[in-house]
């Protein structure tokens, strides 16, 4: 489970990542009220100097500050037609997993597209964030740059139309035990959260593959990330918990305080929700 591609011969390995990274994700068109944030410049670049982690969100998310609730996983589950189904969706507290969907139809208010580089040109969802993730992931891309890192985002949103053709696609040619260790099934993919970015580097070789770790991308994406807010959401050696093999590259906005906690503590973000959660 923690060597995805060791047994795999590289073509098998280029299919696996073109299939991860959603490459089948619709059109922009959706967005077309939206035109003017996708096509909006970075506000966080500053070419002058460091840029600075994103900021913490201040409303309307319930993270805006050290005071703001923090749920537990009871309170944010109910269930929805047999499916245990999360009641926060909209929140930066959201935590999908195997045990927990989100509703069907669920469509983040706000997504964007973040100033980055894409290793593609199509103008597709998978381009996309919400808004403070957005935000975020400029500024985290920025600082790489100034540290000589390059990396791009590889595939963000997925409708939950998206994420079932997906999934269809990975168990007909990898297996449904290879699809269920690293795909989620519609409905219970971060990537409907619009809080989830794939990351890689430029070499093709390691995109979404468990060897980005050992690169110097990899690394310095798991090294800074928390100050920007971001998490690995599957980490190596909790796959128990999360239910997903190790995936190095898959980013989780949560804001700057929650992501250096899980980070520092090396954490998972169901650890970090199952314990107290009063305020
Ligand atoms: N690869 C992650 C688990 C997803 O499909 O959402
Ligand atoms: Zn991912």
């Amino acid at each position: 489970m923690n060597k995805k591609v060791s047994g795999l011969a590289m073509a098998t390995a280029v299919c696996m990542a073109t299939l991860m990274s959603g490459c089948e994700a619709p059109s922009l068109d959706f967005l077309s009220s939206k035109k003017e944030q996708v096509s909006q410049p970075a506000s966080t670049g500053d070419s002058s100097g460091t840029e600075t982690p994103a900021e913490e969100p201040s409303t309307g998310h319930g993270q805006g500050s050290s005071a703001a609730h923090k749920p537990s996983m009871e309170e944010t589950i109910q269930t929805v037609e047999g499916i245990p189904t999360v009641t926060n969706p909209e929140e930066l507290y959201v935590i999908v997993n195997k045990q927990r969907a989100l509703p069907s139809d669920y469509v983040p208010s706000d997504l964007t597209e973040p100033n980055v580089p894409f290793p593609f040109k199509d103008k597709v969802e998978k381009r996309l964030l919400r808004e403070p993730a957005a935000r975020a992931l400029e500024a985290l891309f920025a600082q790489a740059k100034q540290d000589g890192i390059e990396l791009y985002a590889v595939s963000g949103y997925r409708s939950y139309k998206t994420q079932k053709s997906l999934y269809e696609t990975y168990v007909r040619t990898q297996g449904e035990a290879h699809a269920a260790a690293f795909s989620a099934v519609p409905g219970k993919s971060e990537h409907q959260t619009g809080l989830a970015m794939d990351v890689s580097g430029l070499d093709q070789a390691t995109r979404l593959e468990q060897t980005f770790a050992d690169t110097p991308e990899g690394m310095w994406l798991a090294e800074k990330c928390a100050a920007f807010g971001f998490i690995i959401r599957y980490p190596k050696g909790k796959e128990d918990i999360t239910g997903y093999a190790y995936e190095p590259w898959h980013l989780r906005y949560v804001g700057v305080e929650t992501a250096e906690e899980i980070m520092s503590r090396g954490i998972t973000l169901e650890e970090y929700f199952q314990e107290s959660s009063s305020s």
